[in-house]
């Protein structure tokens, strides 16, 4: 290992499922050491997502414990041996990078980024821009990753940092979609993590291969004003309560091109789908949930939709990882072009660093209270146990307890 800013202690604090108690404990564990590739990070910040309470209410560890968490931003400490003489800036002490690890959200036996020091392959973190604050660059990775596969790894639009299959071939839109009309792009779930990303994305499609795109979303209206602006610069706003497919159908009168489904619960998929122009082809429409009764496995890691005129393509982020994952009833291979296609990403968000002009804006961020100690009894109770669409009124009077909308929650471990 290589050289520390600051002394590295032997034990940090971090946040550890007790897989038979469904429970989560703040406990002293020793701090990593960083192999091959890797480097040691202390977190400064960590940010939540639905998956991390998930897995702890409905455990999938099979060990009796596991540090959980997926989200994180810090600064490099330390480096594998043999990245002595790398020249790439992510792997130097001192370095501010972001990403995301799996944590507890598998069987496989891999700690998660709800600690004070982590370790992690450099490739797999992106360089934070000096005028980021690491509280908002903890917001970015796993749902800006999960975003950009559904965008431009199953959908095949154009993308700035990474030359898809349909690009090479010349094409990159539906070549269907009449030449001077816009594109349409509905984005359920405008407002989630999930859909910020994916609209600044789209839009990023758009600006790269010069097509005008008309962006669709649902969110409430409250969110409007918001989505309105850029980046996200949405053309259609409608509120996803009452007869909102009336309202697609008359925005988009010869039906949607692409679709993203961020919920993917309940009849979201059913509806989004029978938005979709008779043209649409295969992998134009993205879902981000498989634990639905229309999701067969079909293969290790592939979930086949039934029913569909057009088949809803389901993934998971942790493909980015490239390595071999339990997951569900299934074990996901790991998928090398997949990991390929998250540090082409990351490579892409790491260029701002340095050309100062932020290729993707961090989801605004809910500072809360505390620390690690703070996750569970106050940000898991606003995550929920499952379903984003069924989150219920937590009873607490607190402002910060508010419900989540259009924003990411943030725990600051250490200041900067
Ligand atoms: N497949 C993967 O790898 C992957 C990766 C990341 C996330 N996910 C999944 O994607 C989903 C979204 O995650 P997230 O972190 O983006 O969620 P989030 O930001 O926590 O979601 C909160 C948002 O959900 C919106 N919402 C709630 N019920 C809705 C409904 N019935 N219709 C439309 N919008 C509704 C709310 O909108 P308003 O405030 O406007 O009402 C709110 O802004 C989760 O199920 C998550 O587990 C999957």
């Amino acid at each position: 290992m290589t050289v520390a800013t600051a002394p590295i202690p032997a034990a940090q604090k971090a946040l550890v499922l007790i897989t038979a108690d469904k429970d989560v404990a703040l406990l002293d564990i020793p701090v990593p050491v960083p192999g091959a590739g890797e480097v040691l990070i202390k977190v400064h910040a960590i940010a939540l997502n639905p998956v991390d309470s998930l897995y702890v209410g409905s455990p999938l560890a099979q060990q009796a414990q596991r540090v959980i968490g997926t989200d994180f931003a810090g600064v490099v400490v330390a480096s594998g041996a043999d990245l002595t003489s790398s020249s790439d800036a992510r792997t130097k002490a001192g370095a501010r990078v972001a990403g995301f690890l799996q944590g507890a959200c598998s069987r496989n036996d891999r700690p998660g980024a709800f600690a004070e020091y982590i370790v992690i392959p450099y490739d797999l973190t992106w360089s934070v821009p000096a005028s980021m604050p690491l509280t908002s660059a903890s917001a970015v990775s796993m749902c800006g990753v999960t975003a950009a596969q559904g965008v431009f790894f199953r959908q095949q639009l154009p993308a700035p940092f990474w030359p898809t299959k349909e690009w090479n071939a010349g094409r990159g839109w539906n070549p269907s979609i009449p030449a001077d009309e816009p594109v349409n792009y509905l984005i359920y779930g405008a407002s989630t993590s999930l859909g910020l990303y994916a609209a600044q994305l789209v839009q990023a499609a758009a600006a790269f291969s010069g097509r005008k795109v008309r962006l669709i979303g649902l969110a409430s209206a409250n969110k409007h004003a918001l989505l309105r602006q850029k980046p996200y610069s949405y053309d259609v706003l409608l509120d996803y309560r009452g007869d909102w497919p009336a309202g697609v159908r008359e925005a988009a009168p010869r039906g949607v091109d692409y679709a993203f489904d961020a919920i993917s619960e309940g009849d979201t998929v059913r509806k989004v789908h029978d938005l979709l122009a008779p043209t649409a082809t295969p992998g134009s429409f993205v879902i981000f949930r498989n634990d639905r009764s229309d999701m067969m496995p079909k293969a290790p890691g592939v979930w086949g939709a039934v029913g569909y005129r057009v088949a809803p393509v389901y993934g998971a982020a942790w493909e980015a990882l490239g390595v071999e994952i339990g997951y569900d009833s299934q074990t996901i291979p790991a998928k090398p072009d997949a990991r390929a296609f998250a540090t082409a990403f990351y490579d892409w968000l790491s260029t701002a660093a340095t050309d100062g002009k932020v290729k993707v804006q961090p989801n605004p961020v809910r500072i809360m209270p505390g620390g690690l100690e703070r996750v569970v009894p106050d940000g898991f109770v606003l995550l929920g146990w499952n379903q984003v669409s069924a989150r219920d009124n937590n009873g607490r009077t607190e402002e910060y307890m508010r419900p989540i909308s259009g924003e990411k929650l943030v725990y600051e471990i250490v200041k900067e």
